[in-house]
């Protein structure tokens, strides 16, 4: 036991480990600062029209930032967005979902992985995921298949990306598409190849809590001329386009306004130039953490799959709280009582778990998604869609039991910052048996 370890849990009135706060994210310098100016310069706040011309496709700073997100990873087009959650919902319409069909999606991320299936009346059908990387398990997609099912919903939960080989596969033999949910993973490749594109469309989140962020903001990428298309005239009234375009296939083409403004495109420009150095110092943190974490009975640092990068945009450890001699909630109490109180999301030391299984929420439970007749579950009268619990077992497992995850991993933190977050875990640990037998 080190000697930091052998002094009394701050839960139980002994010494904290560590007082001071950790740094707060610094986001926005004075490049952004200027590109904003600029734009504010220019009166040109939102270069789009909702009609036939050329600003159908936006204005210079959102030509440009897409032009330079796309040449950046190679991909063929990047179509920028207000936000990822209407990305998401951009994804599905211009693959073609249809009310009725099925898409497989994981029940262990944000509630927007889903919905943007139901907002074209799409199914969601949920498959478990490995107990190890939390990504979308292939087996469970496979068993999940009906003759309903048009494209699988992939998300590269916490910064890792799922088996896309296997996905892919899968999809082939099936006739399925793919969209990635690439929200926490940007800038990374699998098997040398950049995510966001190896399925059929996919992206990125730029909200305020991710890598790099415009406020609010998304990035679509796609390496498909007609899915890019698509995706443009649903960001921007398509309706109004498809006879200009001279667009045969009207299906989903009605479009909304989903447009970034030339401020937001102006930051994200300056954005994608940091983010290399933010991944890069993840990583690095990461290293060093997961060194330390693997010398705790019980904890097990994130296992990054053969081929994979990882973009931690947050670093999840898995708990044994039998190993450990403590259950998850006492352990996690124990550990933040020996930090700083967290007064920002990016300063929390551990949390229980990640969001609840997307299933348990009311409105799949009651089948109240879009108005009051069960739609679009009512396309399939005759299909069993109860989203029982205890049927995606690992996710629940996660969810109750065996994640813990931290957002320390990240700029501007240091390896000696990671050394006293591990030295909090260490004496935690080291100290199950005296916090097992308090009553505080
Ligand atoms: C996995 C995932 N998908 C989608 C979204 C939605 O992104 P946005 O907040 O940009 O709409 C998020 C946001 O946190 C996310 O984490």
């Amino acid at each position: 036991m080190n000697p930091a370890s052998a002094k009394k849990p701050a839960l139980l009135g002994g010494p904290q480990t560590r007082i001071k706060p950790f740094a707060l994210r610094k986001t926005m310098g004075d490049l952004e600062k200027k590109a904003v100016m600029e734009v504010m310069d220019s009166e040109v706040l939102s270069g789009f029209f909702g009609s036939p011309g050329p600003l159908h496709l936006g204005g210079p700073r959102v030509r440009s930032f897409e032009q330079k997100w796309a040449t950046k990873y190679g991909f063929k087009h990047a179509i920028s967005v207000n936000s990822w959650t209407t990305g998401l919902m951009t994804a599905v319409g211009a693959v073609g979902i249809s009310p009725g069909d099925e898409v497989i999606c994981p029940p262990y991320t944000m509630s927007a992985s889903a919905t943007s299936i139901l907002f074209y009346g799409g199914i969601p059908v949920f498959a478990d995921i490995d107990p190890e990387t939390f990504n979308i398990s292939p087996a469970a997609i496979e068993r999940v298949i009906s003759s309903r099912t048009k494209a699988i919903m992939v998300v590269h939960l916490f910064g890792q990306a799922a088996d896309m080989d296997a996905i892919c596969a899968i999809a082939k033999k099936h006739g399925l598409k793919v969209i990635e949910d690439a929200a926490h993973a940007p800038g990374i490749t699998y098997k040398n190849r950049p995510v966001g594109a190896i399925g059929d469309v996919g992206g990125f989140s730029l909200n305020y809590h991710k890598h790099i962020h415009t406020g609010e903001g998304g990035m679509l990428v796609t390496n498909d001329d007609k899915i890019a298309q698509r995706c443009q005239l649903i960001r921007n009234h398509g309706e109004n386009l498809v006879e200009w375009l001279e667009v045969e296939d009207l299906s989903n083409t009605i479009g909304a306004n989903y447009r970034l403004t030339e401020m937001q495109a102006a930051i994200g420009e300056v954005q994608l130039d940091r983010l290399d150095a933010y991944l890069a110092a993840r990583k690095r943190l990461a290293v060093h953490l997961s060194n330390r974490i693997a010398k705790i009975p019980g904890l097990t640092p994130p296992k990054i799959s053969i081929g994979n990068e990882h973009a931690f945009y947050v670093y999840a450890i898995r708990f044994d709280a039998k190993i450990v001699g403590l259950d998850r909630k006492r352990f996690a109490a124990a550990v933040n009582a020996e930090l700083p109180k967290p007064e920002s999301w990016d300063q929390t030391g551990l949390s229980e778990g990640y969001v609840k299984p997307l299933y348990l929420a009311k409105f799949y439970q009651e089948k109240v998604a879009l108005g009051h007749k069960g739609f679009p579950w009512s396309m399939n009268p005759d299909v069993d869609y109860s989203y029982k619990k205890g049927a995606w077992p690992i996710v629940e497992d996660c969810y109750e039991r065996s994640l813990l995850l931290t957002s320390l991993v990240r700029e501007p933190l240091t390896e000696s910052d990671m050394d006293d977050f591990a030295d909090a875990l260490e004496k935690i640990a080291a100290n199950a048996k005296v916090l097992n037998e308090s009553s505080i």
